[in-house]
């Protein structure tokens, strides 16, 4: 029987604690994907306009097991929190931070530093900036971060338009006045599988989509697009949008 959601899901209707994440691992980030060379190459832009160490505190929201991010932070950030509801993601982090990451991460690693020069000699020092953070968006208080990275999160955990404007605007409002912003999202991507496993709730967001929500919220606003990944499994997308942008100063 065709299996049919009529209802909108909204976050809470997900759980969070169950995502899959050696399936999710196996079918993203156990090798370099070209929309990965993509975001690196973006958000290391991103990074590399800050001096090394000279942010004191930065966010990655809803990091699940994806460690890219967390190194491309490591150059410039002195304190990476890594906030994630899912206790399968934080066992996943917590693991990796305690154990060492898994070997998978090094090519990614390799790449990080190729562009940015200043990131720690080996990944196991990058990784001694990140702090896990459990807990949901909701739970951020304002105005903490200097910078912050959100990547795959507001439309992917959420088929409710107005809870992604939220995430989004929680997200803006997580760094202080002038903070630095920098994202990715799915595009066009409806809730899709992991493997063969339950359904995740999404919210299908274009340019236009993430202009209108950041537009009034941010300055000096930026999105670009990375093609249509096809060695990835077909999620239904049509690409990756990024995003930089910056809170308004005070
Ligand atoms: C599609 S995954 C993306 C994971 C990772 N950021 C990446 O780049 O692959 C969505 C992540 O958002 C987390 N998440 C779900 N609801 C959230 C919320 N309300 N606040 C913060 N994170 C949330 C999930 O647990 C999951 O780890």
């Amino acid at each position: 029987m065709t299996e049919r959601h009529t209802a909108v899901r909204r976050n809470r209707d997900a759980d969070w604690d169950a995502w899959p994440v050696a399936a999710y691992l196996a079918e993203n980030y156990r090798r370099i994907h070209p929309c990965d060379r993509g975001v690196i190459h973006h958000h290391s832009v991103f990074y590399r306009q800050f001096r090394p160490g000279s942010l004191a505190r930065t966010l990655e929201l809803g990091a699940g097991p994806n460690l890219y991010p967390l190194m491309l932070a490591a150059g410039a950030s002195r304190h990476i929190d890594a906030l994630e509801p899912g206790a399968a993601g934080l066992a996943y982090l917590r693991d990796q931070l305690a154990h060492g990451p898994d070997d998978s991460w090094q090519s990614f690693y390799a790449l990080c530093r190729a562009l940015d020069p200043s990131l720690p000699a080996t990944l196991a020092e990058a990784l001694t900036r990140v702090h896990v953070l459990p807990g949901h968006a909701d739970c951020l208080p304002e105005g903490r971060y200097d910078a912050a990275s959100m990547n795959f999160v507001a439309e992917s955990v959420t088929e409710d338009r107005a809870e992604f404007t939220a995430l989004c605007d929680t997200f803006v409002r997580a760094v202080r006045p002038g903070g630095a912003l920098v994202a990715s999202f799915m595009e066009h991507m409806p809730s899709y599988r992991i493997g063969t496993g339950p359904v995740w709730p999404a919210c299908p967001v274009d340019e236009a989509a993430l202009r209108a929500v950041f537009t009034p919220r941010t300055t000096g606003l930026r999105i670009s697009r990375l093609a249509k990944d096809r060695t990835l499994p077909e999620y239904g997308d049509t690409g990756i949008l990024l995003l930089t942008a910056r809170r308004p100063a005070a």
